[in-house]
């Protein structure tokens, strides 16, 4: 059993330049489903049952706003804010939350300035089968660490995480679910976004996935390929505002029987950036933008 509160990335939040572009392009390119719409905000889901996995809020600046995270029950939510005051983090109470997809839970600020929100009970969907070329849910975020001591301190001692393999620059951490992990941190020296990974349910869709980006004008800047640890099948874009994304699949199911490694066992011989050998080294322009989004200032409260 694993020892850990959180279940998994429920959502990111995003702000978006264009609202409505960046609206049509997750549902008819990305294949993310609408759930709920305003002037100032929109919501989608993925197949499985979380009540959104992506808002997006209107805005002159691109940036994230917040992650939140997934916890079983509200002695769960309460167990961990705990815990997070214990750490020093300063949390905002425990409430029911009135903001779309409802549920009960707080939000805080990690040790780079990120917001991070818990939460639990939330009106999610019942119908979660598999849609073929639709994501599932985010599987993982990978966020750039400003202060990596800190924030790997913070993830793995107040929020519980594991780390499951180092590959470094990249550490791995696993929570209460069955995939390999569901953060990863970047030790570069920046508190930014590195990439937001969405689930498919098969190799072949994100082979698809990649033909429906290519087609919509989106190049493919990184993949396909396999990666060393968590052993996915990988393809990055750089979407609306130049966002990030990865389409993930084959994602490696694990239990505490696992054994981590370290990053002499992960490294690639030179000119391999993933298993299989076949793709070009990351797109100048992913590179740059896999450094650029930063965190909202606010966002560490919930309404
Ligand atoms: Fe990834």
């Amino acid at each position: 059993m694993s020892a850990c509160l959180i279940r998994g990335v429920r959502s990111v939040e995003l702000v978006a330049s264009n609202l409505d572009e960046a609206a049509r392009f997750y549902e008819t390119v990305w294949g993310l489903a609408p759930v709920a719409a305003s002037n100032e905000a929109r919501y989608f889901r993925g197949t499985g049952g979380y009540h959104h996995v992506l808002g997006l809020h209107c805005g002159p600046q691109p940036a994230v706003v917040r992650i939140a995270f997934d916890v079983a029950d509200r002695a769960g939510v309460d167990a961990l804010h705990e815990k997070i005051s214990a750490a020093g983090a300063k949390p905002s109470a425990p409430a029911k939350l009135t903001a779309l997809g409802g549920g009960y839970g707080f939000a805080c600020k990690d040790p780079d300035g990120r917001n991070l929100a818990f939460v639990t009970d939330c009106a999610d969907h019942a119908d979660r089968a598999d849609v073929t070329d639709r994501p599932r849910k985010i599987v993982h975020a990978n966020l750039n660490t400003r202060d990596f001591d800190a924030t790997l301190r913070f993830f793995t001692q107040a929020l519980g995480f594991r780390v499951i393999d180092d590959n470094a620059p990249l550490w791995f951490l696993h929570c209460d679910n069955s995939d390999h992990c569901s953060i990863v941190l970047c030790k570069m020296n920046l508190p930014t976004l590195n990439h937001i990974a969405f689930e498919m349910p098969e190799f072949d869709s994100v082979m698809r996935g990649m033909g429906r980006m290519k087609d919509n004008g989106y190049p493919i800047e990184w993949g396909p390929g396999r990666h060393g640890p968590g052993n996915n099948v990988f393809a990055y874009f750089c979407g609306p505002d130049e966002v990030p994304l990865e389409y993930a699949a084959e994602v490696l199911q694990i239990d505490d029987s696992y054994r981590p490694r370290p990053s002499d066992y992960w490294k690639f011989k030179p000119g391999r950036s993933d298993q299989w050998g076949i793709t070009q080294p990351r797109s100048p322009r992913y590179y740059r933008v896999q450094r650029l989004f930063g965190f909202t200032a606010e966002g560490d409260r919930l309404g």
